[in-house]
C-alpha cells in the first residue's frame, strides 16, 4: 500500500545529496573520446533533462498551494527542493560536459533547448506551464496538475529518458554523469510514488484516468529514437502497473499488455 503524505518528506530527508559535490569534470576527457553517434544521442538526452528539471523545479510552486493538507504541502515543498537539486545537476552538466557557453544557467538553457527534441520542450515549456497556471487559479484542478506533472512527465517521460540514458551510459564511460543520474532516478520514484498518493486522495474521475492511459502512450514518444522501442514498451507497461495499484485500473499482464517487457 501507498504511504502517507508525511512519510515522502521524511525519506526525502534522508535521501538528500548534493549535486555539486559530484566531480562532473572528472568525465570531459572520456566524453570528448566517446563515438559520436553515442555521443550525439545523450546529448538528445542530456539537453532534455537540462529543460525539464528546470520546468519542473520552477513549475511546483502553484501545487503545495493547492495542496489538501499539511503534510501534502510539506512534500510538495520537499520534491521541489530535490528538483532545484537536478536542475543545478544538469545545468552543470550543460556547462561541463556540454560545453554550453554562458555565465548563468539562463543563458546555458538557452544553448541546449536549440538541441532539444520539439515535443519534450512542448511538454515542458507549454503543457507544464499551462497547467500550473490554471492550478494557480484553481486550486480544485489539483488532480489534473499531478496526473500531468507526476504521472506523465515525471512517470513516463522523463523515466523512459532515464533508462536511456543509463542503458547507453553502461557501467563505466561516463561514471560521474551516471552517478548523477542514478541519484536523479531515486529521487523520481519517491516523486512519482507520492503522485500516486495524491491520486489515492484526490479520486480522479473514470475520465481523468482514461486520459492519463491515452497521454502516456503519446507522451513516450516525445524523445524520438533516442529511447529505443523495448524501453518505451516497459515504461508504458510501468504506468499502466502504477494505475493498477492504486486501484485506478484493473490489474493487466504485463507480459500480453507489454509483449513481454517487464
Ligand atoms: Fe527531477
Ligand atoms: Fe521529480
Amino acid at each position: 500500500m501507498i504511504s502517507g503524505a508525511r512519510h515522502f518528506s521524511a525519506l526525502a530527508a534522508r535521501l538528500r545529496w548534493d549535486p555539486d559535490a559530484i566531480d562532473l569534470a572528472a568525465d570531459v576527457d572520456s566524453w570528448r573520446a566517446l563515438e559520436p553517434g553515442l555521443r550525439r544521442r545523450l546529448t538528445v538526452l542530456l539537453v532534455g533533462f537540462c529543460v525539464a528539471e528546470h520546468h519542473v523545479a520552477d513549475e511546483l510552486g502553484p501545487f503545495a498551494a493547492a495542496a489538501r493538507d499539511p503534510d501534502m504541502a510539506a512534500a510538495f515543498a520537499a520534491q521541489r527542493a530535490d528538483e532545484r537539486g537536478h536542475a543545478r545537476l544538469f545545468d552543470r552538466v550543460a556547462a561541463l560536459i556540454l560545453g554550453a557557453p554562458g555565465q548563468d544557467a539562463r543563458s546555458r538553457r538557452q544553448f541546449v533547448r536549440a538541441l532539444a527534441p520539439a515535443a519534450v520542450l512542448d511538454l515542458f515549456e507549454r503543457r507544464l506551464p499551462q497547467a500550473a497556471s490554471a492550478l494557480a487559479a484553481d486550486p480544485s484542478r489539483l488532480v489534473e496538475g499531478v496526473s500531468l506533472y507526476h504521472l506523465i512527465l515525471e512517470g513516463v517521460v522523463l523515466s523512459a529518458g532515464q533508462r536511456a540514458l543509463l542503458a547507453e551510459l553502461g557501467d563505466g564511460l561516463l561514471p560521474h554523469v551516471r552517478q548523477g543520474v542514478e541519484l536523479v532516478e531515486r529521487d523520481e520514484r519517491w516523486h512519482v510514488g507520492f503522485g500516486l498518493r495524491c491520486m489515492l486522495d484526490l479520486r480522479p474521475e473514470p475520465a481523468t484516468v482514461e486520459s492519463l492511459v491515452r497521454q502516456g502512450e503519446h507522451a513516450i514518444d516525445a524523445w524520438g529514437a533516442v529511447v529505443p522501442a523495448d524501453i518505451r514498451s516497459r515504461m508504458l507497461a510501468q504506468h499502466r502497473r502504477r494505475l493498477a495499484a492504486v486501484g485506478l485500473l484493473p490489474a493487466v499482464d504485463d507480459h500480453v499488455a507489454a509483449g513481454g517487457a517487464g
